[in-house]
Formats: C-alpha cells, sequence, structure tokens
C-alpha cells in the first residue's frame, strides 16, 4: 500500500528539545524536535513497550524511560548493538503543519 502523509501537529506543539506521542491511523509514533530537526519513530520499546516519546532525547538518540535501551532516531537501530530496532517514519513540514508517512521507512 502506498505510503500517504497524516497531519499529526504543529510546529508550535513540538519546540526543539521537545517530543510529543501522535497517532497515525491507530499506531502510537514518538516525535522528537532535536534542535529543529523532526525525527518520527515508533513510540513502543521493542523491549517491553516502554513509551519512547518519553524517553531521554541525547546526541540523535533516544534512550527509553523503562530500562534504557537507546535507539538512533535517524535509523531506529538499537545503539549498542544490531539486536533490536524501532520502524522509522519520514517527517513533513508544510507551512505550520507535521505529518508523518502512514508507511515507516524500509
Ligand atoms: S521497555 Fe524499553 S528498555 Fe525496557
Amino acid at each position: 500500500m502506498p505510503s500517504t502523509f497524516v497531519a499529526v501537529a504543529t510546529h508550535q506543539e513540538v519546540p526543539p528539545g521537545s517530543s510529543k506521542t501522535v497517532l497515525v491511523g491507530e499506531r502510537e509514533i514518538a516525535l522528537f524536535n532535536v534542535a529543529g530537526t523532526l525525527y518520527a519513530i515508533d513510540n513502543f520499546c521493542p523491549h517491553q513497550g516502554g513509551p519512547l516519546a518519553d524517553g531521554w532525547v541525547q546526541g540523535g538518540a533516544v534512550t527509553c524511560p523503562w530500562h534504557a535501551w537507546c535507539f538512533d532516531l535517524r535509523t531506529g537501530k538499537m545503539t549498542l548493538g544490531d539486536l533490536a530496532r524501532v520502524d522509522v517514519f519520514d517527517v513533513q513540514l508544510e507551512g505550520s503543519t507535521i505529518s508523518i508517512s502512514s508507511e515507516p521507512r524500509t
């Protein structure tokens, strides 16, 4: 199925240094603004489902708030090794509207 972009938030709702949980269809996505760059990944940590939007962001990676697994926001890969990954979604900013792809990057 071709992916479409779904409007999820305004730019003002996700200022630099913040994150937000948004819905694309029925899927929870963690949206991050890291120094002006927007990233979107699956909100559920593959370990035990921790909410990644509530994690700590440093150096382009997010650390899960539950047990500290850490994922690269650009690739979704675990930073400590190729043990697990989360889906990554393309993000568009048009005017002040942030949209996220309905399908993950392959
Ligand atoms: S649920 Fe994320 S590290 Fe355990």
